[in-house]
């Protein structure tokens, strides 16, 4: 198993160029082989779900060509087989949205029960409700999601929770079906919206989506498009809190800053100083951080995929802070991570009371899940001594290159794979 190993201490200086959103992309994948002609995506973050998802869109037959890392063309003409499921897709969470493209196309889908990160129950209830509604029959059977609909009919659904995967879901199944659809209490995230701009791209008819309410009709056939990823607001945050929590001054360059605005708000609160540019934000920050309140909501809300990094920066923060996970019911497995290395955190159900210490110290910590890893690493960059994050699988899920772009802003870090290559970059730094 591959490991990053992280020499604290190190402010952050200069530029980075953030990739494309592994959330509008996952989603936009599966929404490519609606049509039988060809798709050309750009922008894509080249991240492991990304590759897994591909390798099962060719794995049933559609013609996938990697221009480069960050380019593919989709044909889904060739599909020849609607059953989707092998080991790696079930570790993803974006499986989920196989159904809706299946489903929406050939009025068929076996797809693998989702997996992804493990942050709570994550149940599939909604999407499959929204399937129902629009006239289909679900079994769940030996793993398996079975989806089949003589046709399906538009209709008006009310999502019972704000979920980003059931909206996007349904609204990609209701692009191909009969008539008119209304989701009711939609995701806003800016994903949905790009899902709903690259679907109407290729002939769907979608509008109001970033607002609760979405309204689809359905069309016959949809026809080939060449579309571009938005940025990646989690990464682009990630490298903000980086900034601000090692004290330097960092231009992070290919952003949407109305995406990011929860985000700057709490930098602000907490005392950094946030300059916004039309395609780039950049974060000046001396270091003594200010204690402030956190509560994670759909978008625009605080984002629940920042929430590990946020309670990073508070754990350094002078005085005492909360930040309340309000979305997933089991997000806080990093504290007992943080805490070896000299947090104080104390869990009451789902709020965080965090009492900020003069410093973390470096220690050998485990990721739990993609955005806690990539959490721990902020606090290895800022930790006393030397940090080991082991299972970095889970942040190479959602972040391209993490060490190489915060080793060129600074940072002592390295990818390594032996204890022998850690006692070497020991000896480096030291
Ligand atoms: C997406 O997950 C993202 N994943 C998550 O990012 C993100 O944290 C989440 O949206 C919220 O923004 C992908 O896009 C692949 P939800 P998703 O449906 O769609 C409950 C990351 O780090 N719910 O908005 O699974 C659910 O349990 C990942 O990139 C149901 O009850 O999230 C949760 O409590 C982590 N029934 C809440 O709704 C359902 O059918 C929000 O979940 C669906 C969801």
């Amino acid at each position: 198993m591959e490991q990053y190993v992280i020499k604290g201490g190190n402010p952050l200086y200069g530029e980075v160029e953030i990739g494309g959103a592994k959330n509008a992309a996952l989603a936009i994948l599966a929404a490519a082989i609606m049509t039988d002609e060809t798709v050309t995506i750009e922008n894509l973050p080249n991240v492991r779900d990304i590759n897994v998802l591909l390798q099962a869109i060719e794995e049933i037959g559609a013609q996938v060509d990697r221009v480069n890392l960050h380019k593919v063309k989709i044909n889904g003409s060739f599909i020849r087989d609607v059953s989707v499921d092998n080991t790696f897709i079930r570790k993803i969470r974006a499986s989920y949205y196989l159904i809706g493209a299946l489903l929406g196309k050939y009025k068929r889908a076996e797809v693998a029960l989702p997996g992804g990160c493990d942050i709570g129950s994550r149940p599939i209830d909604l999407h499959m409700k929204g399937f129902r509604a629009m006239g289909a029959k679900i079994d769940i059977a030996h793993g398996m999601v079975l989806a089949e609909a003589e046709k399906l009919t538009g209709t008006h659904i009310y999502l019972d929770k704000v979920s980003v995967g059931a909206t996007i879901n349904i609204m990609m199944a209701a692009s191909m079906a009969n008539g008119k659809t209304v989701i009711e209490n939609a995701a806003k995230e800016p994903h949905v919206v790009d899902v709903a701009n690259f679907l109407n791209s290729m002939g769907a008819n979608i509008r109001g989506a970033g607002t609760d309410v979405v309204r689809i009709v359905g069309v016959e056939k949809l026809h080939k498009t060449e579309y571009s990823i938005i940025p990646d607001q989690i990464e682009a945050g990630t490298f903000m809190f980086a900034a601000a929590a090692t004290g330097g001054d960092v231009l992070v360059k290919n952003v949407i800053p109305k995406h990011l605005e929860a985000t700057t708000a709490k930098l602000l609160e907490v005392g950094c100083r946030v300059e916004e540019f039309d395609d780039a934000v950049r974060v000046i920050s001396n270091g003594k951080l200010a204690h402030t309140q956190v509560t994670t909501l759909p978008y625009p809300g605080f984002p629940t995929d920042m929430q590990p990094q946020m309670a990073v920066l508070l754990g350094i923060a002078d005085g005492t802070s909360t930040v309340t996970e309000s979305i997933f019911e089991n997000r806080f497995k990093y504290v007992d991570e943080l805490t070896r290395m000299g947090a104080n955190i104390k869990v009451e159900s789902n709020i965080a009371i965090i009492t900020g210490v003069k410093r973390y110290t470096g220690a050998r910590v485990n990721a739990p899940d993609l955005r806690a890893g990539a959490a721990l690493v902020i606090a290895g960059l800022i930790g006393e001594g030397i940090t080991i994050v082991d299972d970095i699988y889970y942040i190479e899920r959602g972040y391209e290159e993490l060490h190489k772009k915060l080793g060129a802003l600074g940072a002592r870090i390295e990818k390594v794979s032996s204890d022998k290559e850690i006692q070497k970059f020991i000896l480096k730094v030291s």
